[in-house]
């Protein structure tokens, strides 16, 4: 049996490659490439590439620190590895490189893979008890309502904005709107909105600063589930504690954790890189503008060709098996390219014929762990985008598309900054509000808010959104909400 770690006749014709060799631009060590570093940071897609021509659809890799692992590449086996938990678990405890200890304890890898009481990750009957507390209490959510709330949040963040002509679509539009609709439907006060934005997005950069991030959104939902335990709403937070699965404090939090930041991510991810797309290809603005497209055809094309999260870490071996025409060993780790799987050749013989109508994608992955959320990602993006295409139909990228940056974490590829020009226009007077059930009563709304975190709470590093005061809308709406004043605040540095 050989595994990632063990002799390799391929891997190991590349211990030493010659100075024209491709491997030494993608830091090849010891037969196995590299997953991390500058070189496979700057253009993952191409080394991907490089492995498949290399290996096929399952390729050794090493990851952070130099551990080994599979990377599998093929769309048919991402689907069979997903799809067979008999053989490929979700439980990181049986990671034999964990077990050896070769895993350093300030490894970035450790906070994605280290076990944790919820659902992503156990197998059989415990994932069915959790998953099924999850999405019992996602299917009580009103589809038609949270359509109309989103819509109220992506004009109200437009009007921050439209009157100045110009703007950065990924800080003062997607960076916010899936957490200000996620807040909602886990029934937070409105005040959380801004402020998790900002842990969130130190938790997903993995700077110094992530473990108070990641205490602070604890804490947060740890009030939360102590409040709905007392006095129960119509909400995500309170179905959640509520449902026959009985989950514990703990379980409870961990799961709105995992709903908050699975759910906001991927979500800003998705309409980031939609837009992008459809600001850079002119075949999609215009088939968009001639009704050929649909802005869900739109995501969807964007679901095939960035998928939120590039990878899936992971899944571990139960038993020693084969996959692709590899030797797996017992305790092997596998990760999950999505972003691979979706350009396999095997089902896209040319990546650049549209895929319009196709859901075949693994965007959302496959088998018992597959995405819970992904309607409501679709339609958080979906609304979102509409809104703000119709409030600035003239939206055009400010700069040439070679000048967009990237920045890559484990799980996903960050788009920098998408600035946009427009014509400026006044800022719509505030809309209804539309929540998708009854809102909060008054009386419990003052104490939710009372018991808000204060900013001196946040981790002190997380940078403010830029907004010189010039800039601020010049027609506010009259009744404002409380997010709405918070986000203002913060966006003022105040
Ligand atoms: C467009 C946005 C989204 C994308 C691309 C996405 C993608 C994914 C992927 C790839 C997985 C991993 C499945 C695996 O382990 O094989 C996952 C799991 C999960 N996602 Fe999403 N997601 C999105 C939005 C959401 C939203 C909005 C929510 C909740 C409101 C959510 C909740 C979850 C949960 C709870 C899991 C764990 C499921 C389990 O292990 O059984 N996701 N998602």
């Amino acid at each position: 049996m050989t595994s990632p770690h063990a002799d390799d006749t391929r891997a190991n014709s590349f211990a030493t490659p010659p100075p024209e060799c491709p491997a030494h631009s993608t830091g090849a060590v010891t037969g196995r490439r590299r997953l991390y570093g500058p070189e496979a940071d700057a253009d993952p897609m191409a080394l991907y590439e490089l492995l498949r021509a290399e290996h096929g659809s399952v390729a050794p890799v090493l990851l952070h620190g130099d551990v080994p692992a599979w990377l599998v590449l093929g769309h048919r086996e991402n689907e069979e590895v997903a799809r067979t938990p008999s053989r490929f678990s979700r439980d990181s405890r049986r990671w034999l490189e964990l077990q050896k200890g070769n895993v350093a304890l300030d490894s970035p890898l450790l906070p994605i893979v280290a076990w944790q009481p919820m659902c992503s990750f156990v197998d059989g009957e415990e994932h069915q008890r959790l998953r099924a507390a999850v999405t019992q209490s996602m299917e009580r959510f009103d589809g038609r309502g949270i359509r109309r709330y989103v819509n109220r949040f992506a004009n109200q963040l437009v009007d921050t904005f439209c009157s100045d002509g110009h703007a950065d679509l990924v800080t003062r539009f997607a960076g916010h709107l899936p957490m200000l609709v996620m807040t909602q439907l886990l029934g937070m006060s409105e005040d959380y909105g801004p402020r998790l934005v900002e842990a969130a997005q130190d938790m997903m950069k993995g700077s110094e600063t992530a473990i108070a991030s990641n205490d602070y959104v604890v804490r947060t939902l740890q009030a939360l589930v102590a409040r709905k335990r007392a006095t129960p709403g119509k909400d995500f937070a309170s179905w959640l504690i509520g449902n026959s699965a009985a989950l514990t404090d703990d379980e409870a939090v961990e799961h709105l954790r995992l709903v908050l930041i699975a759910g906001y991510s991927t979500t800003a991810n998705l309409i980031v890189n939609t837009l992008r797309m459809v600001l850079t290809d002119r075949r999609f603005r215009a088939s968009l503008a001639g009704l050929q497209m649909t802005i869900p055809d739109a995501l969807e094309q964007s679901l095939w060709d960035a998928p939120p999260f590039t990878a899936v870490y992971g899944r571990w071996a139960t038993g020693d098996t084969e996959l692709g025409g590899q030797r797996i060993k017992s305790g092997d780790m596998l990760v999950l390219c999505l972003a691979a799987g979706n350009v396999d050749p095997a089902v896209r013989p040319d990546p650049t014929v549209p895929m319009y109508g196709n859901r075949s994608h693994l965007a959302f992955s496959r088998g018992p762990h597959e995405c819970p959320g992904q309607d409501l990602g679709r339609a958080i993006a979906d609304t979102g985008i509409d809104a703000l295409l119709t409030r600035l139909p003239d939206l055009a990228l400010a700069v040439d598309e070679e000048e967009l940056t990237w920045t890559p974490t484990l799980l996903s590829r960050n788009l920098d900054a998408l600035p946009v020009t427009f014509t400026p226009r006044r800022p719509a007077q505030s809309a209804t509000p539309a929540a998708p059930w009854p809102t909060t009563p008054p009386a419990q709304r003052a104490t939710a808010t009372a018991t808000a975190p204060t900013r001196a709470e946040m981790p002190p590093t997380a940078p403010p959104i830029p907004l010189p005061p010039q800039h601020a809308p010049q027609h506010a709406p009259q009744q404002r909400t409380p997010w709405w004043q918070a986000l203002t605040r913060w966006l003022r540095g105040r």
